[in-house]
């Protein structure tokens, strides 16, 4: 695992010696957030050694360095889900390559389904915590002390001053966000009727298909997350409830004039 990292590492760096402070991953039709950072270098996932490729349509698959607010940022445009077929460990590899190529913050962005009744599509929802207990968890396995500990504290997965610091420019800008706790699935079907009420059951205000993988992943490695859900459809409508993958990308695009607003901001004050 280290000698991966490390070699994945050492290719990029040979390509784009810079440090990013900061990584982003963009979730499902958020991909267009790239046209907001003045690129450098963009690197196919294909080209970088030990790196899955992404297969799901709106994930262009790589990754792009460059400026954004003043800050040095890497962007993953396009994620490794586990129902691509991958290995916990090949969905989290980008993460802990973007840890060793020096970020010190991880943003993240999905597409998720509402389950709180109270959610409408198009919403934005910051992410304050996590249930992953319906998901492989990605630190199943030998622990490498170099990344973190056997057992890591997960009160905080998701850091308060930078939950604060997104409301506070939420406010400012006049755009209204939802929070709530994200419930990882690993799909790909979206749920059943009884599922989305299992997981407002639970506690649960959305569900999605990634994210919780890699904030674990972050957390072990002391990275500070912030993550921000896209409610793109609504689970629990009793009426027609069928759920097409357009919907959610096409949801996900109307949604981001707000999504760029805010986190342009929130890289600028990191
Ligand atoms: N369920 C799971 N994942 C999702 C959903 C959903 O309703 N919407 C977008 N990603």
């Amino acid at each position: 695992m280290m000698t991966k990292i490390n070699e994945a590492v050492a290719f990029i760096k040979n390509i784009y010696s810079d440090k990013p402070a900061v990584g982003i991953v963009l979730g499902s039709g958020l991909g267009s957030f790239t046209t907001e950072i003045n690129i450098e270098k963009e690197i196919p996932y294909g080209d970088i050694p030990h790196f899955p490729v992404s297969t799901v349509e709106g994930h262009s698959g790589k990754l792009i360095f460059g400026t954004l607010g003043g800050k040095k940022i890497v962007a993953m445009a396009g994620r490794f889900h586990l129902y691509e077929g991958y290995s916990s460990d090949q969905t989290v590899f980008p993460i802990r390559v973007l840890k060793f190529l020096g970020i010190d913050t991880l943003l993240v962005s999905n597409a998720a389904g509402g389950v709180n009744p109270s959610f409408k599509v198009g919403d934005l929802m910051i992410i304050t915590d996590h249930i992953s207990q319906l998901a492989p968890n990605p630190l199943i396995g030998k622990n490498y002390k170099e990344l973190g500990p056997r057992f890591p504290d997960m009160s905080e997965p998701y850091k308060k001053q930078l939950i604060q610091k997104m409301k506070d420019i939420a406010a400012q800008k006049n755009i209204k966000l939802q929070e709530g706790v994200y419930v990882a699935v690993t799909g790909p079907t979206f749920e059943t009727r009884a599922e989305y009420k299992m997981i407002h059951t639970l506690g649960g205000d959305a569900v999605g298909m990634s994210t919780v993988q890699e904030v674990i992943t972050a957390v072990h490695m002391g990275l500070p997350v912030f993550a921000m859900s896209v409610i793109t459809d609504v689970g629990i409508r009793e009426e027609e409830n069928v759920i097409t993958h357009e919907e959610v990308l096409q949801a996900a695009k109307e949604a981001e004039p707000n999504f760029k607003a805010l986190f342009c901001e929130l890289i600028a004050q990191l």
